[in-house]
């Protein structure tokens, strides 16, 4: 794949389901009464490693493209897997899944790819042993592959040091199994995502400011899931009507929940104006159609509490500081250490060899925006959202852009270069 300066983007796109909110309608799917439909299901390899795990516990599922079916066996309804479960780069289904073996009275492996082998498991493993399950982290480091061995668990309350979602949710499902309410407390909001669905689907759940709890023994039943398209991936399309002059674009059926949202903060703190249009409530989801308009864009501060919010959006917020004008510091962000790749060092190298003027931090960078970028070979280190961020950079800068390998935009965004080719005239 070659990237070169493009012309005003213009169009109308609809981006693919939302990662998250696709991984877990399989996962609360599995362990509900009966079937769930899921429509707008994303078929990246993240959520079939979510599929392929189920069906290896004895979970019948149809991935019909357009529909995925589930039938579901109740909570109590998983067989011991046939094989190692293998989450590939997924650090949700590695993370959220552990919570639901956690209460299971079978053991069970889970592995992953280089990247998962390297990611911090320590982080569910702490307070799920708190509940009563056991963890052996197969090379001693707290990472995959590891062997959980479930068993009966106990209601805690944790106070998580991280903003995470994953670690939230994983504690959030083991809490189904516990023996009395669970509930977790974060240093800031996560995407809440897992509370809004389980609900649907009859947990009793409920949360106030940065704490959700949980009771245990629910009778889940299956629902129908339409799901939003991913705000994430929303975030290269914004990113690009933004900076490319002249530009026009409406996204259709964004994902628009407040926990999910930071991007269009950001957006909005650097100078862009975004309408959002058809605003209504898809399966408990607020969702918009966004109408984007190139603006010219200037530094902002992105820190705090907004960080969990537009946490995956870094790496493409960097590349609009870039072209924006003044200086832009991303703080408290240090969790982008222990993503796909370390996306501090991915984005803050790759910015230089575009030529831009980058300080990267211990919790984030300091982006002096405004120098001409040129294009250069991206290392993408097989990390999706390193490779789309820097496919956006490309078709703003001068010159050629080319990848050390692309194909990890999969993970999210099979149809990536197509949808945005789709808006170049
Ligand atoms: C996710 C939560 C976030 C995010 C990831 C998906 C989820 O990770 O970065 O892409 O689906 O819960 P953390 O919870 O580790 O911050």
């Amino acid at each position: 794949m070659q990237i070169t300066k493009t012309n005003a983007l213009h169009g109308t796109v609809r981006v693919p389901g939302d990662k998250s909110i696709s991984h877990r309608a399989i996962m609360f799917g599995a362990i509900s009464h009966g079937l769930t439909e899921v429509t707008g299901f994303l078929q990246g390899a993240d959520c079939l490693s979510t599929i392929s795990c189920f069906q290896k516990m004895g979970i019948e599922i149809r991935n019909e493209k357009k529909k995925v079916m589930i039938y579901g066996k109740g909570l109590h309804g998983l067989s011991a897997p046939s094989s190692i479960l293998d989450a590939g780069n997924s650090g949700t289904t590695t993370r959220l899944i552990s919570g639901i073996l956690a209460g299971q009275s079978f053991e069970s492996i889970i592995t992953g790819d280089a990247s998962i082998q390297k990611r911090p498991m320590g982080r569910i493993f702490t307070p799920l042993s708190l509940m009563g399950a056991a963890f052996f982290s197969h090379h001693n480091n707290n990472c995959a592959p590891f062997t959980i061995t479930g068993g009966s668990l106990k209601g805690i309350h944790y106070d998580s040091p991280v903003a995470s979602a994953q670690v939230k949710s994983s504690i959030l499902l083991a809490g189904l199994y516990a023996d009395g309410k669970t509930s977790v407390t974060e240093p800031y909001l996560s995407r809440n995502h897992t509370e809004l669905m389980l609900k649907g689907f009859g947990a009793d759940i409920t949360s106030e400011n940065t704490t959700a709890v949980i009771c245990p023994e629910p009778k889940l039943t299956g629902q129908k899931i339409q799901v939003p398209g991913d705000i994430s991936s929303a975030a290269y399309f914004i990113a690009a009507g933004l900076m490319i002059p002249g530009s026009e674009i409406l996204i259709e059926n964004a994902g628009i929940n407040p926990t999910r949202n930071g991007i269009l903060t950001a957006a909005k703190r650097m100078g862009a104006d975004i309408s959002y249009l058809n605003q209504r409530t898809v399966s408990g989801e607020p969702v918009a159609d966004l109408l984007i308009t190139s603006c010219s864009l200037k530094a902002a501060e992105i820190s705090g509490d907004l960080i969990p919010a537009l946490i995956d959006e870094i790496p493409v917020i960097a590349v609009m500081a870039a072209f924006a004008d003044g200086t832009t510091v991303i703080k408290d962000a240090q969790e982008l250490k222990v993503k796909e790749s370390d996306r501090i060092a991915a984005v803050t190298e790759n910015l230089k060899a575009m030529g831009a003027d980058v300080t990267p931090t211990d919790d984030g960078m300091i982006i002096r925006g405004g120098k001409p970028l040129c294009g250069t070979k991206i290392n993408t280190y097989m990390d999706h959202r390193i490779a789309m961020a820097f496919a956006v950079a490309g078709m703003a800068a001068e010159g050629t852009t080319t990848f050390s390998d692309a194909s990890c935009i999969d993970i999210s965004y099979p149809e990536f270069f197509k949808d945005m080719a789709s808006l170049v005239r």
